[in-house]
């Protein structure tokens, strides 16, 4: 038969794990944390698709990038407010970031090894210009100092 304090330990050690499991759950990821996350992804399947010259596969997933979902409506709102007039720089980067997917994506329809690997560096820069621009302060505005080192 257990103790009553064995009981008593048992309680206090769930209930910290269930305060750390909410402290870390503290705040939300927004949607464009998984939308980014998406795009890493589908930049490493155009990697593996250049290494294997499989051009299909990289016109394929080009759009995938060029034309990524948007976070819903409301999050946009969150997200101009914090941009305030460097919204237009913000939005800028993300017209880059199309246009060089899209681009990539066209030389693969025209199995255009070198185009595509020219293009997919531009692409590159431009998810750089962006999270060097912005990330850092983004991510202290929407999830606190703390989690400002990825
Ligand atoms: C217009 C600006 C912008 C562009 C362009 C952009 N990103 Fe991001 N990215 C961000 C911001 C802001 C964050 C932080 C989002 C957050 O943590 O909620 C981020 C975070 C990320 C992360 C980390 C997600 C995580 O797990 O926390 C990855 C991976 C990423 N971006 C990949 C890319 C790739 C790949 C591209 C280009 C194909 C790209 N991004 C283009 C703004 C941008």
């Amino acid at each position: 038969m257990k103790k009553p304090h064995n009981f008593i330990l048992n309680f206090i050690a769930s209930s910290c794990l269930l305060f750390a499991a909410t402290g870390a759950q503290a705040v939300e990821p927004l949607a464009l944390q998984q939308i980014m996350k998406d795009l890493g992804k589908n930049m490493q399947v155009i990697t593996d698709g250049i290494s294997r010259e499989d051009w299909e596969l990289v016109e394929k997933t080009a759009p995938l990038i060029a034309d990524h979902p948007q976070p819903p409506f409301s999050e946009k709102m969150r997200i101009m407010g914090f941009m305030g007039t460097n919204m237009g720089r913000f939005k800028a980067h993300d017209g880059e970031t199309h246009d060089h997917a899209q681009a990539a994506g066209n030389a693969a329809k025209a199995k255009d090894g070198q185009g595509v690997i020219l293009a997919f560096q531009k692409l590159q820069t431009s998810c750089y210009s962006c999270h060097s621009e912005f990330r850092k302060s983004f991510v202290e505005h929407f999830y606190g100092k703390k989690d400002a080192v990825q």
